[in-house]
C-alpha cells in the first residue's frame, strides 16, 4: 500500500489505561486505519488518531443495514514481537461476507498490510496480562447517502483495536431458544452481517431476563438441531465424539472453530460436523455421556458452559471434566503467545512499517 498516509496522535492515551482491569470493547487505541470505495477503486488508505466521524442522515447503511465486520486478535510473543492469529483467513471471511451483502470485495493485500500497519503503530496497547488481547475490528459499511433500496456505490472500509479483557471472564449459561430463530438456509446467517448481531438482541435480552447469558439457536426449519451461540460457534464433547453442528449455510464459519477442529483432530480425537439435535444431546446427558459444552470465538476464545436449559430440562455440566476444553484454550493461548511451538504457522509476527511523524 505504497500510497497509505500516516498521522500520528500527538499524545498517546495508552499510559492511562489499567490494563489489569480491561472491560471488553470499551477502549479504543489511538489510531485507527480507513480507506474508501469510490464506486470503482479502493483509494486514500490512511491511519489517522481515533476521533468521531459525521454521519449523513440520508447514510444507506443506517436505512438498509450493509454493514459487515470481522474481530481478530493480536498478542505479543514471549519475545515482545506482536502476533496476528491467521490474518488471511479473516481476510477471505470478510470477502465472503461482503459478496452475500452485495459489498465490494477488498484485496486481501490491503486488509492484511492495513492490519500490520495499525497494529505496528499501536502495538503498545497490545496486554501482556494473561486472558487479556488487543481485539482488531476491521468492519465494511456503505457511504452512500440516498433513500432507497439499492445496493450503496460507494463504501467505507476501517479498522479500529481495542485492548481487551476476556469476553466471558466465567462460564456460562445458555437458553435454548426454540420460538425465534437466527438464520434460515439460503439467508445472511454464514455472513458477518451486523444485523445478524441486531435480530439476537431481543431473545438475548428475554434469556438474560431468565437469568442465562445467551440463546443456543436451533435451525429455522425444524427448531430443532443445535446451530450456534450468536456470540461464538458450540461443540459438545461425548465420550466417544466431539461434535459441532455442521456449517450449511446459517452458521458463521468461525476460524476459532476451525482451529479448534483442526487440534483435536491433530489429536487423533474423534471429531464430526454434523446435524446434532437437542434431543440427542439431553439424551446423552441422561446417559451421563456429555462431558463438556464449550463456545468457540475469537471474542470468547473457549467459553465453557455450565448449564444448558431445554424447555424444562436442566442440564448441569460439571467442570471436573472440563479436560478438552482447557486443553486447547492452553493450546492456542500458547502460539498467540508464543510459549508453545506454532507448527501450523496460524500466527504471523507484524510487519513493522517505517513511519515518519
Ligand atoms: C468475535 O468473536 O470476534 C465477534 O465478532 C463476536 C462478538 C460477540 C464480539
Amino acid at each position: 500500500m505504497k500510497d497509505l498516509t500516516i498521522q500520528l496522535t500527538s499524545e498517546s492515551r495508552v499510559s492511562k489505561v489499567d490494563f489489569h482491569n480491561l472491560p471488553f470493547g470499551k477502549i479504543i487505541t489511538d489510531h485507527m486505519f480507513e480507506i474508501d470505495y469510490d464506486g470503482t477503486k479502493w483509494v486514500n488508505p490512511r491511519i489517522t488518531p481515533v476521533e468521531k466521524m459525521s454521519i449523513h442522515p440520508m447514510n444507506m447503511a443506517l436505512h438498509y443495514g450493509q454493514s459487515i465486520f470481522e474481530g481478530m486478535k493480536a498478542s505479543r510473543s514471549k519475545d515482545g514481537t506482536p502476533l496476528l492469529f491467521r490474518p488471511e483467513m479473516h481476510a477471505v471471511r470478510m470477502n465472503a461476507s461482503a459478496r452475500r451483502m452485495c459489498m465490494p470485495e477488498i484485496p486481501e493485500d490491503i486488509f492484511v498490510e492495513a492490519l500490520h500497519a495499525i497494529v505496528g503503530i499501536d502495538q503498545e496497547w497490545i496486554p501482556k496480562i494473561e486472558g487479556s488481547a488487543l481485539y482488531i475490528r476491521p468492519f465494511m459499511f456503505a457511504t452512500d447517502e440516498m433513500i432507497g433500496v439499492k445496493a450503496s456505490d460507494t463504501y467505507k472500509f476501517m479498522i479500529i483495536c481495542l485492548p481487551v479483557g476476556p469476553y466471558y471472564p466465567k462460564p456460562i449459561k445458555l437458553l435454548v431458544e426454540s420460538q425465534y430463530i437466527r438464520a434460515a438456509k439460503g439467508g445472511v446467517g454464514e455472513a458477518k452481517a451486523a444485523g445478524n448481531y441486531a435480530a439476537a438482541l431481543y431473545p438475548s435480552k428475554l434469556a438474560r431476563e431468565q437469568g442465562y447469558d445467551q440463546v443456543l439457536w436451533l435451525d429455522a426449519v425444524h427448531h430443532k438441531y443445535a446451530q450456534e451461540v450468536g456470540t461464538m460457534n458450540i461443540f459438545f464433547v461425548f465420550k466417544d465424539e466431539v461434535v459441532t453442528p455442521a456449517t450449511s449455510g446459517t452458521i458463521l464459519k468461525g476460524i476459532t472453530r476451525a482451529s479448534t477442529i483442526e487440534i483435536l483432530k491433530g489429536n487423533g480425537l474423534n471429531v464430526s460436523e454434523r446435524e446434532i439435535s437437542i434431543d440427542e444431546i439431553y439424551s446423552k446427558y441422561q446417559a451421563g455421556e456429555l462431558l463438556e459444552v464449550f463456545g468457540t470465538g475469537t471474542a470468547a476464545l473457549i467459553a465453557n458452559v455450565e448449564e444448558i436449559k431445554y424447555e424444562d430440562h436442566i442440564m448441569h455440566l460439571d467442570s471436573s471434566n472440563w479436560q478438552l476444553s482447557t486443553s486447547i484454550k492452553n493450546e492456542i493461548n500458547g502460539m498467540r503467545f508464543g510459549t508453545i511451538e506454532d507448527k501450523r504457522g496460524w500466527t504471523v509476527p507484524v510487519k513493522e512499517i517505517a513511519v515518519t511523524a
